[in-house]
């Protein structure tokens, strides 16, 4: 049996293989709320065999979008929809998972396509950013954030846990909590966005204190059979990078401690002058030393995107899951083309009964 191939059961959920699709932004919302397009998208995706989906990063709060573009979870009337994808990811015999977000100073942005820069001042479609200090993220993303009150911690913090129930009650089983990419939660962590003199900023304790603040208050919430989980940049590629791991890791004990079940591990971006030394799979040895220093089960992406690729890190006991995020782009029905590739038994019946009886009888 390919380790690719095998189940993977976290709390009262098992994954039918170790094939995850990562959280994807499609930007292609309306004031939040999903469409046809989504819908359709994510039913693809979980009817190409991957264990686990993971629905884009969702905001929390209108201004915790990246792009007016964004899908939200901060009112009710987003959940219908919400629902409708997470039950077709289900029906496909995936696991319906969702990432919840803020994207902090990097918030306001046009899409990748449109730029992805800072829409402008003077364009009523964008809005004023929130981070931990008056530091703007640089380049494209000029614009200068507000340094969050006490009150707008609380605000934000509580925006999370509303959205992880309405996430849970939509139907979600899998909740990922977006710590990484230079958004609100990594920038508290990154000595480049928080230059804070209280309590949640300064050393360790306290550059830690939104990020653990925030998963407490999340797991109150979310059901305690279900795996709570977050994405977390371990290493900005920024020079420092010992310190930041060895700090990342730490505070990944602490999270574990309060109740996180799992990691996907990931990359800072928290300045524009990171040198990251892009390449196939270049972030498994991070993850390795994530699982065993953390004792933590853990994912990872980047450029894990053939099947021998993926069988390799997992046989070598360097992550739990891989998350394949392009190639799934380019294939939806990737895990297929795995099993194939890889010799799987009943390939053909990684897919759905209307695509593999045809498939194993006559390819
Ligand atoms: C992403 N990525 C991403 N990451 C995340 O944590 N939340 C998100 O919503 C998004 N959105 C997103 C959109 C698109 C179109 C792409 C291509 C990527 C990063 C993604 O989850 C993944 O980590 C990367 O794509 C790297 O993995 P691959 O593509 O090399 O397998």
């Amino acid at each position: 049996m390919n380790h690719l191939f095998t189940p993977f059961t976290l709390k009262s959920i098992t994954l039918r293989n170790r094939i995850a699709v990562p959280p994807m932004c499609q930007y292609s919302a309306e004031d939040g709320f999903t469409n046809d397009w989504h819908r359709s998208h994510y039913a693809g995706l979980a009817r190409g065999g991957a264990g686990l989906v993971i629905v884009e990063a969702t905001a929390v709060s209108p201004e915790g979008r990246i792009s007016p573009a964004c899908t939200g979870l901060w009112k009710d009337e987003q959940q219908a929809g919400m629902a409708d994808i997470a039950r077709e990811i289900k029906a496909a015999g995936a696991v319906p998972g969702i990432q919840l977000a803020h994207a902090g100073r990097k918030a306001s942005a046009n899409r990748p396509w449109d730029g992805d820069d800072h829409i402008a001042s003077d364009d009523p479609r964008g809005w004023s950013t929130l981070s931990p200090s008056a530091i703007a993220f640089g380049g494209g993303l000029w614009k200068e954030p507000e340094a969050m009150t006490l009150a707008d911690i609380q605000r934000v913090q509580a925006d999370f846990v509303a959205a992880a129930r309405r996430a849970r009650e939509a139907g979600f089983e899998w909740l990922e909590l977006h710590f990484a990419h230079g958004y609100l939660a990594q920038s508290f962590f990154s000595v480049h966005a928080n230059q804070r003199t209280d309590a949640y900023g300064g050393d360790f304790d306290g550059r830690s204190r939104f990020l653990l603040e925030t998963l407490r208050a999340v797991r109150q919430e979310w059901p305690e059979h279900l795996p709570l989980t977050a994405r977390f940049g371990v290493i900005e590629f920024d020079g420092r990078d010992e310190q930041t791991l060895q700090d990342a890791i730490r505070l990944v004990q602490l999270m574990k401690a309060e109740g996180l079940d799992f990691l996907s591990v990931s990359i800072g971006f928290s300045t524009p002058q990171a040198k990251i030394p892009w390449g196939p799979a270049f972030l498994a040895p991070f993850a390795e030393r994530v699982k065993q220093e953390a004792q933590l089960p853990v994912a990872s992406s980047w450029y894990i995107d053939t099947p021998e690729l993926a069988e390799q890190v997992l046989a070598a006991g360097q992550m739990d899951l891989v998350m394949v995020g392009r190639a799934h782009l380019v294939n939806p029905r990737w895990t297929y083309e795995a099993a194939k590739a890889l010799g799987q038994p009943d390939a053909a019946w990684v897919l759905p009964a209307p695509y593999a009886h045809w498939l194993a009888r006559y390819t």
